[in-house]
């Protein structure tokens, strides 16, 4: 039966409020072995920044931005009373580029910001203080996991999000870059080197004073913040140690139970993971990011168009997008999710199968759901002779349900995140808890295509974090777009690597 099957998806995507508390212990619980060791899934890697800055830094600086959407090159302006001014190239990586030899993606990004730095040259030779013929000092924002051993330098552990560039991984990141520049003898030096979740949370600190997380929602998922050093352990004697204080923490929560033994992965989930290119990796992202959630919509879509022993989607019909590969993006998703919403439809009941009837509908609904509907053919690509009203209602739902589960499971990370640094408890009713009496403003910087466009996706990690924390502690919680992160981030850890040469 039709219901039956939309019933069985709706429960299985569905996550309550007990299986998110369980959740949230596996997560603390593998934080807690990655500052014990290195190795471990969860990297949470040591960055050596030991501070955050307060708005007050200056100075002008080249940033270089890959792992996002796009490769950006930035001029970075920091005016020191807490705001910047900031240009920017966006260039795109090909997945010639993502999955060739190491030198040709490195030689990409070099050539990238030389004609960055050759059309600012055109354009404005006097106020950058940039082209200047000595040495341009630039941060790297790199977004994924690298083994950081001080401020510039870093071996990449692994790639992520559809990277597999060879002779790469086990090398040191700012070398890679700076042979590059090198072999185009370009005066450019890579000083500094930052992961795009510590640019978001430098950047959040330098425009609102403070930050204690940043998180990055967007074509992947992952967090850093501010740890006590007593609590890195894994730093043994390093020097850092001796020193004391705080040092931010890159967790790379992309990669929580990789295992899978509390993640609800239903069978799309495992078909996603193992027609990926990684598989067995980034099993928390690929529950959550940009990247991933129209492949998981897709795979289900696929499932109801050949449902036996009828199908209950389009008639049976797929398209080119849905056949192939990654073929549907999260951002139709948000477009289909945006266009029920505009015709004020922002719950979302199962569809109820049986009953739906297109022809009984009422004129005025109709018309206003056609609007609806031609979004979902173009989205699907599919022939409008093969899309009913039922069958956009039914997408809808599907994306919701993706999306819902991908918030919660976001919210898993900021509450476990709270939870370490001793601002939160799992409620259970407990009110003794000195985070049920504080009052600090809990800031968080976030980015990405994720939480910037998809409809509501902040409300509904806060729906998860009341489950989770309490409405006391979510209500401290002060969500800010970082906006162009990577950009001030990587200037204001070059700054900081610029000081102490
Ligand atoms: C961008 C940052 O704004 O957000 C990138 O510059 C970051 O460094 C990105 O990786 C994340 O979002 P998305 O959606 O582009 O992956
Ligand atoms: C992936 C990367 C991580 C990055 C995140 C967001 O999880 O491994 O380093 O921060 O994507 O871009």
């Amino acid at each position: 039966d039709p219901q039956s099957v939309l019933d069985d998806i709706g429960a299985q995507f569905h996550l309550g409020s007990d299986t998110l508390g369980s959740i949230a212990e596996a997560f603390i619980e593998e934080y807690r072995q990655g500052l014990a060791g290195y190795g471990k899934p969860m990297a949470m890697i040591p960055t050596f920044v030991t501070g955050v800055p307060d708005g007050t830094e200056t100075g002008t600086f080249l940033a270089l931005d890959l792992g996002g959407t796009n490769l950006r090159v930035c001029q970075v302006v920091l005016n020191g009373d807490k705001t910047f001014s900031l240009s920017q190239q966006k260039y795109k990586v090909s997945d010639a580029l993502k999955t060739g030899e190491a030198t040709a993606l490195f030689d990409y990004l070099a050539d990238s910001v030389d004609a960055f730095l050759t059309s600012n040259a055109e354009k404005d030779t006097s106020a950058s203080g940039l082209n200047q013929p000595d040495v341009l000092p630039l941060g790297l924002t790199f977004s994924f996991p690298v083994e950081q051993t001080a401020l510039d330098s870093g071996k990449i552990l692994t790639w992520t999000k559809g990277f597999a560039a060879k002779h790469a991984v086990g090398n040191d990141v700012v070398q890679l870059l700076q042979n590059a520049f090198n072999r185009k003898h370009m005066h450019v030096k890579c000083v500094a080197l930052v992961n795009d979740t510590v640019g978001a949370m430098l950047s959040r600190a330098y425009t609102s004073g403070g930050c204690t997380l940043g998180a990055i929602f967007g074509t992947g998922t992952n967090g850093a913040y501010v740890e006590q050093v007593e609590n890195i352990t894994k730093l043994g004697n390093n020097p850092a140690v001796a020193k004391g204080g705080v040092m931010v923490v890159n967790t790379e929560w992309g990669a929580f139970n990789n295992s899978r033994s509390h993640l609800p992965s239903t069978p799309y989930d495992m078909t996603l993971d193992r027609q990926s290119i990684n598989p067995g990796f980034q099993a928390f992202e690929k529950f959550i990011s940009g990247m991933y959630l129209g492949e998981i919509t897709r795979l289900v879509l696929l499932s109801l168009i050949d449902a036996a022993p009828k199908p209950i989607l389009f008639g049976g019909k797929s398209s080119s997008i849905l056949d192939k590969q990654w073929g549907l993006d999260s951002s139709v998703m948000s477009d289909i999710e945006t266009a029920w919403e505009s015709v004020g439809v922002t719950s979302n009941p199962t569809p109820k199968f049986n009953d739906w009837d297109d022809n009984k509908l009422d004129h005025n609904v109709k018309s206003k759901l056609d609007r609806v509907w031609a979004v979902v053919v173009s989205g699907m690509g599919v022939s409008a002779d093969h899309v009913s009203l039922r069958d956009a209602s039914i997408v809808k739902w599907i994306c919701s349900l993706v999306a819902k589960r991908a918030a919660r499971l976001s919210s898993v990370a900021v509450a476990a995140t709270m939870l370490q640094t001793g601002r939160a408890t799992l409620v259970k009713g407990d009110t003794s808890h000195p985070s049920a009496t504080s009052t600090e403003e809990i800031k968080i910087g976030v980015d990405g295509s994720l939480i910037q466009f998809y409809p509501h996706f902040e409300d509904m990690v806060r729906e998860g974090l009341r489950y989770l924390v309490g409405e006391g502690v979510e209500g401290r919680i002060e969500i800010g777009l970082a906006k162009d992160g990577s950009g001030v981030g990587a200037a204001l850890c070059a700054l900081q690597a610029t000081k102490q040469i």
